[in-house]
């Protein structure tokens, strides 16, 4: 990144919004309304909007390393709870990506420190599915299966929430799981029945 550049860039890209619409930046500093909470990775190779084609106003974004949604944590649980109850969003997509460095450093036996605490969370991830990931002996292949085993059981978290328990009843909120494959640039939908999921999970879980 050239740092000199930094506000030269800033100007083309200013220069090129007003050159399609006079009012671009007018507009935008209206207010925001976006239709979906977009949960994903911090990994600098996973831009949210680029991937999906999305413009700016589009997407309430929340990123941190391997997309996890820990219920203790005061930033997911306060992004969540903004965008489903004040932003109204009708959709989440949780969006993780084959590749991804956290969900690798959390098969490895290894002391990561204050990173032990969050990479807990995979690891969690693998302890309930261990039967289906130990089954698989590819290692890669095990590697990739976990990538979207935690996109499912992070968007579970998200379902722990009760605004989103609430919304996703009223039939106001869909969820989606998404994987984002760097080596082809193809995301993919992990196509998980979140209904299916939230019925058999309501019991333990439900809150509203
Ligand atoms: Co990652």
């Amino acid at each position: 990144m050239d740092f000199d550049k930094i506000f030269e860039n800033n100007q083309h890209w200013i220069d090129e919004k007003l050159s399609r619409d006079k009012d671009y930046f007018r507009n935008l500093a209206k207010g925001q309304n976006p239709d979906v909470l977009y949960i994903g990775c911090s990994d600098s190779r996973v831009t949210a909007e680029d991937m999906i084609g999305a413009q700016p106003g589009e997407l309430f974004v929340h990123r941190n390393i391997a997309n996890v949604v820990p219920n203790t944590d005061i930033n997911a649980m306060a992004v969540i709870k903004y965008a489903v109850t004040h932003l109204h969003v009708t959709d989440i997509i949780v969006c993780g990506h084959y590749g991804c460095g956290g969900v690798k450093a959390a098969m490895m036996a290894e002391d990561l420190g204050i990173l032990n605490p969050w990479l807990r969370s995979i690891r969690d991830v693998y302890r309930l599915h261990h039967d289906e990931l130990d089954a698989i002996e590819d290692i890669d292949a095990r590697y990739k299966r976990l990538i979207e085993l935690n996109v499912l059981e992070q968007s579970v978290n998200v379902l722990k929430t009760p605004e989103v328990q609430e919304a996703f009843r009223a039939g106001k909120l869909a969820m989606h799981g998404f994987v984002f494959d760097m080596e082809t640039g193809h995301v993919i939908d992990l196509k998980f029945d979140y209904q299916k999921i939230l019925d058999e999970i309501m019991e333990i879980y439900r809150l509203s």
